[in-house]
């Protein structure tokens, strides 16, 4: 191995401080598997952050020295997983209000992102799409322990088509525009992006299927990526041990998206039952941030955002919502993601409220957000209070299966057995 190598990975062990096993003690905890409440838990989280027990007060025997993390009166589930954030957005500066700003600003708003979401008790972040890897960068410096943050699955850059929703040089005049190395053109073209794209920190792709909301100039529904890239982009991927999310409002675009293999549909805004059903199928899951469309509507353009973005979101937020509640009642599997970055990250809690609303159990909204998505990202690390996942918890005062907004409140949060916020947090 070349030194440089090993002295890279040696400076990373240091910046992680040596870690004490943790004793974690409340009044209840949420199984999310059986939807049942375990009365005075305690959790015993090992040195590497896993959870080695999982018990009551009286059954387990924490080992001299260990560190305590008391909550009474507190109720606990697993740390909160968002599976559609962008960690190097701002909602406050939307259209072309960002190009007052430098390239490495969006680097830089990386650890502001990043300690609004692990307050707000999300521990594990999906992060579909930077620029310039800056979600690399941000990952490694929050797993090195130089700042606090959410665990982060990186996209790195969305891969999309000229003219398409990921192209951001869309509504500039030809002179300025400049092709992104995020543009896929052709099957082929599509395989060698994926393998960039890993070779340089991607742990998930995303696609562009379809139009967007925010994106210029295009057509919200009107499909972007074809077939055939579809399914080159899902096979390389797969190949490399990687799964695909795919940004698609229009019908057309999430059936084939579907059809081609892609993992997970984002927004799936205007889903017929036909395709519904098709998901239903595959086994597709579906990621809708249904409560975005508040955020949008009632910002309007004081974000910089433009006319032509509102309108369109006028065309699908309602739909989105309907498409939601038909998705749920046909079993689709669903997963909890909701686009912070376009609306304030910290504010990502909000959306369970909606999802009960349009037709999910508080449960069912919790599975998404914690089982379900560890699922979709086969991951069997986080998501789940048992052995051998990472300690990551969240406390909240009173009962969550009754009154799921109580999630926006978290009192306290684990991430692998250190205390990030609450009582004596640093
Ligand atoms: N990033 C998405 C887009 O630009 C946001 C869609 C927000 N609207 C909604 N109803 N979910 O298309």
């Amino acid at each position: 191995m070349k030194s440089w190598i090993v002295a890279a990975a040696a400076a990373l062990l240091c910046a992680t401080s040596a870690q004490a096993v943790t004793v974690v003690t409340a009044d209840r905890m949420l199984d999310v598997t059986t939807g049942k409440y375990l009365e005075h838990p305690a959790i015993l989280i090992g040195d590497d952050g896993k959870i080695e027990q999982v018990g009551t007060a009286g059954t387990i025997q924490a080992p001299p020295g260990a560190k305590h993390i008391d909550l009474p009166g507190e109720t606990l589930l697993p740390g909160l997983i968002d599976m559609h954030v962008h960690m190097n957005s701002l909602a406050e500066i939307g259209g072309y209000e960002g190009l007052k700003y430098t390239d490495s600003f969006w680097a830089a708003i990386g650890p502001y992102n990043a300690r609004k979401d692990i307050d707000a008790g999300f521990t594990t972040v999906r992060n579909v799409g930077s620029g310039d890897f800056d979600d690399v960068g941000l990952k490694q410096a929050i797993d090195g322990g130089w700042i606090v943050g959410p665990r982060i699955i990186p996209a790195t850059y969305l891969l999309g088509a000229t003219g398409g929703h990921c192209d951001d040089t869309n509504g500039l005049p030809p002179s300025l525009d400049k092709k992104g190395p995020n543009i896929v053109s052709g099957p082929e073209d599509a395989r060698e992006k994926v393998r960039w794209v890993h070779k340089h920190g991607a742990e998930v792709i995303k696609i562009c299927a379809t139009g967007g909301v925010f994106s210029l100039g295009d057509s919200v529904g009107a499909q972007q990526l074809d077939y055939d890239e579809m399914k080159a982009i899902a096979d390389e991927a797969h190949m490399l041990g990687l799964k695909v999310a795919a940004h698609a409002h229009g019908d057309e675009g999430i059936r084939e998206a579907i059809l081609a293999g892609i993992d997970t549909i984002e927004h799936a805004s205007l889903a017929s039952d036909a395709t519904i059903q098709l998901a239903k199928q595959h086994g597709t899951w579906f990621d809708m941030d249904i409560y975005n469309d508040d955020y949008i509507l009632a910002t309007g353009t004081a974000n910089g955002t433009e006319q032509q973005s509102l309108d369109k979101e006028r065309m699908v937020g309602l739909k989105q919502r309907q498409t939601f509640q038909r998705a749920v009642k046909a079993g689709v599997k669903m997963i909890f993601g909701t686009d912070a970055g376009v609306y304030p990250h910290g504010d990502n809690a909000k959306q369970f409220a909606k999802m009960v609303q349009w037709g999910m159990t508080p449960l069912q909204a919790i599975q998404a957000a914690t089982l379900n998505a560890s699922e979709a990202l086969a991951r069997n690390d986080v998501g789940v209070i048992e052995p051998g996942r990472y300690g990551d918890l969240v406390a909240v005062r009173g009962d969550p299966l009754q009154n799921v907004s109580l999630l926006e409140h978290v009192d306290a949060v684990v991430k692998g057995g250190e205390l990030v916020k609450g009582p004596g947090a640093q």
